[in-house]
């Protein structure tokens, strides 16, 4: 059994569950430059829930808001806050695939339903992932609406900011239970394992943690899955399962071809970036050798820099974009690495747990 089995083209959008989805689609407009594309509600005949559909590139993302206090799109928010539902994966046949991902084990989330409008019908189906996180399996058919059954074209310019696909999603899992995650996508989905790195690789003077990059043959697909290792003082991971009260998605990397650019941009729109000690890039030169950018530029807006043996990333990472310490964003420039900054881990990290401290939480 393989990816090919389920066949998986990609994943067609990410959808987050939101206390105020109107306010939530002006910020990512304003501050992250997506554009609207779509809205569903109650002026299309929705009841219970109203969901805008936004773009940049090929990134799209689904900002839902319940119309109820009861319900699943309730009850995720009072739980959890803000924060990521459903990693929708698009396949030729929704059926097919939820068929295939129980038989492997794959816990259902809804059945396969078929979901029309006077554009079409498309299939949808779901499986339980970590904590409350699902993976839907949709297909489109011959869908031809502006977005998917019940939205209706809704458009809203966004900033722009040169953001051009999702790169990957990493789920933070607790402790113990990165094996079980890292089996599910191999027996599940037919991904292979990627990368690891170990605590020995992850580690500050306080804290620790695992992680696994699960991917598909071509890399289209990254799933990495952290875990807290021991360590003397609460970590990252930790803080992160504590509010938002179950595992969950910890990140999105959002892929620029402009790093540069895109951090100008956002910072000029009011994103809030970790920010990394001048000593960082005092010692950029020798480690990572001659590169594109000028430092200084890369220090004035706290890019960081990592290369292994097929050439060099860059990478930002947000703080987090709700009051609860959990979901923030990565925007990633891939300069022939493959990889996910292995060689920032200890600044990141040590950047994180500044915050961390400031909130009380590194205890
Ligand atoms: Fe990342």
């Amino acid at each position: 059994m393989n990816e090919a089995a389920l066949r998986i083209k990609k994943v067609h959008h990410v959808e987050f569950y939101v206390g105020n989805a109107k306010q939530a689609d002006f910020y990512y407009r304003q501050a992250f430059g997506f554009s609207r594309m779509a809205y569903a509600g109650l002026e299309t005949g929705w009841r219970d829930r109203a969901s805008y559909a936004l773009s940049q590139g090929k990134a799209t993302v689904v900002l839902t808001s319940p119309l109820t206090p009861d319900g699943e799109v309730g009850e995720h928010i009072r739980k959890h806050g803000d924060g990521v539902r459903d990693i929708v994966l698009e396949v030729d046949d929704a059926g097919a695939a939820f068929e295939a991902a129980v038989s492997r084990g794959a816990e259902p989330a809804y059945p396969p339903r078929e979901i029309k409008d006077g554009n079409g019908t498309i299939t949808r189906s779901a499986v339980k992932v970590y904590g409350d996180t699902i993976h839907s399996f949709l297909s489109l058919g011959d869908y031809r609406g502006p977005f998917l059954p019940g939205f209706e074209r809704s458009e809203a310019q966004g900033r722009g900011a040169g953001l051009l696909s999702l790169d990957h999603y990493v789920a933070n899992v607790t402790l113990g239970e990165m094996r079980k995650w890292e089996e599910w996508y191999v027996r599940v989905l037919g991904l292979d394992r990627f990368m690891t790195f170990e605590d020995k690789d992850i580690s500050t003077e306080f804290t620790a943690l695992n992680s696994v990059v699960m991917a598909n043959g071509s890399k289209s697909l990254k799933f990495p899955i952290n875990e807290p290792a021991p360590g003397r003082r609460k970590s990252q991971v930790e803080e992160y399962n504590d509010f938002y009260r179950s595992p969950g998605v910890q990140h999105i990397a959002l892929l620029t071809a402009d790093i540069v650019r895109t951090v100008s941009q956002l910072r000029a729109n009011g994103v809030e970036f970790l920010k990394v000690p001048d000593a960082y890039y005092d010692a950029l030169p020798a480690r990572v050798g001659a590169i594109d950018e000028a430092i200084g530029t890369l220090q004035d807006l706290g890019i960081l820099v990592d290369k292994d043996d097929e050439g060099y990333l860059l990478q930002i990472f947000t703080r987090p974009v709700e009051d609860r310490p959990t979901l923030f964003f990565e925007i990633i420039q891939r300069k022939g690495c493959q990889g996910f900054g292995k060689g920032n881990f200890k600044a990141l990290f040590e950047a994180i747990e500044r915050e961390q401290d400031r909130r009380g939480n590194l205890v």
